[in-house]
């Protein structure tokens, strides 16, 4: 290039010595920015330029090519394929994380295949932070994620891990992170996951996005969770089963659901199986009213009825006693557990996940992490991690004023 500067100068009017010049430093920049772009491992069409790996060219301006087929030779004569890759690919770890949720394997498939379409390797550790804590983990592949959508639970366990409560446990989770040089984590799980993502993003650089997985859907920041859908027609469909025998034998039955200390299920659950009486932790009951309910409701005709109560409202045992006492009524007691936890996902928690997971990846590669992702009327968006920890998800208690009238 300096030859050729030189020769203009000699034998070129300024001007066009001026323009060669220009179109001299210009090639120079092209070629910078290639190797810069390709030692990034970024965008481009795939196609096999190694034996080995994959070398991405770039097809956006046609007079480019030749510069970075240049590029990626020189790449290629001067490392191992190993080190290509090693420069060329980057890490995605995921983990699940808390308690298991239908369709966390439905985000574990859709993170692999399209974190893989993006030109990452994807690490999945196992037993929740109990495997980024001992460093167990296993490769994920487009392929071994094969044949996982429907099932229910998650192919790489949880846990719910003590060790990870401590400073020093977070510590070694974040070590774990550096020694595979991962980019990105996926935390899938509810609101106690992340509030342990948002400590390991205190000691560390990978990116962490939380992708909303329970079924409590308590979490700040998604209308709906993974899983949500999934543990509400489980419960549904057991509950439309009781109401057969509560028919026929004109008994009360309560139905306990899951929800840790919100009412989030209970409420929906209640709403759709027409529940009489729905219990949830945020409103205070008093015993006296349910019995004065069911008086009326029996002086209506109605000699059966079902109460659906939030597993956070209390003792439910000690509540039907009482109902029975004061009632005089037969009451019986229905502890719906953990089947709401199983299953295989509906296609609404499969969607979720599959929407969900799309977001965590596509932040990640835009370098966005502290995020959860989340449905938002009918949007999916990211929010700050922090912000959801810190935040308590409101609930909707109209829905329960709609659900009284709905069942007199
Ligand atoms: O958070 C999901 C959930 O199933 C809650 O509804 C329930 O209170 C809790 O987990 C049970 O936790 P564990 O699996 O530790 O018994």
């Amino acid at each position: 290039m300096v030859l050729c500067v030189c020769l203009n100068f000699l034998f070129l009017h300024p001007l066009q010595c001026l323009l060669q010049l220009s179109w001299q430093i210009f090639n120079v920049a092209l070629l910078i920015f290639f190797v810069k772009a390709q030692t990034c491992g970024r965008a481009g069409a795939s196609v096999n330029i190694c034996r080995f790996c994959k070398i991405r060219p770039f097809e956006y301006f046609s007079s480019a090519r030749v510069l970075a087929t240049a590029t990626q030779m020189l790449i290629i004569e001067g490392a191992t394929c190993l080190e290509i890759e090693r420069v060329c690919l980057k890490n995605i770890g995921v983990v699940t994380s808390g308690g298991d949720a239908p369709g966390m394997n439905a985000a574990i498939r859709a993170v692999t295949r399209i974190a893989h379409s993006k030109n990452y390797r994807v690490y999945g550790f196992e037993r929740g932070w109990g495997g980024l804590i001992t460093n167990a983990f296993r490769e994920l592949t487009p392929r071994s994620v094969g044949g996982i959508i429907q099932l229910g639970g998650t192919v790489l366990h949880t846990s719910r891990c003590l060790e990870f409560e401590s400073e020093e446990g977070v510590g070694k989770a974040a070590k774990t992170l550096d020694l595979h040089s991962v980019d990105g984590l996926v935390v899938i799980g509810g609101n106690g996951s992340f509030k342990g993502a948002f400590e390991l993003s205190k000691q560390t650089n990978t990116l962490i996005v939380g992708v909303p997985a329970s079924i409590d859907n308590d979490v700040f920041g998604t209308d709906e969770t993974i899983g949500f859908d999934t543990a509400v027609n489980t419960a549904v469909d057991e509950i439309d089963k009781i109401r057969d025998t509560a028919i026929s034998h004109e008994r009360i039955f309560i139905v306990e659901v899951m929800g840790r200390t919100r009412g989030f299920l209970a409420s929906i659950v209640g709403l759709t199986v027409g529940a009489e009486i729905i219990l949830v932790p945020e409103v205070k009951f008093e015993t006296a009213k349910i019995v004065r309910r069911l008086e009326e409701n029996h002086a209506k005709g109605k000699k059966s009825g079902i109460i659906v109560a939030a597993e956070g409202v209390g003792d439910t045992r000690k509540l039907g006693a009482e109902i029975e006492k004061d009632a005089g009524t037969e009451v019986r007691l229905s502890v719906l557990g953990y089947a709401q936890r199983g299953g295989s996902p509906t296609a609404r928690s499969r969607l979720l996940a599959s929407l969900f997971a799309d977001k965590a990846v596509e932040l990640i590669s835009q370098e966005n992490g502290n995020s959860i992702v989340g449905l938002s009327n009918g949007r999916i968006e990211a929010l700050d991690i922090k912000t959801s920890c810190e935040t308590e998800k409101p609930i909707d208690l109209s829905l329960l004023d709609l659900a009284t009238v709905l069942a007199s």
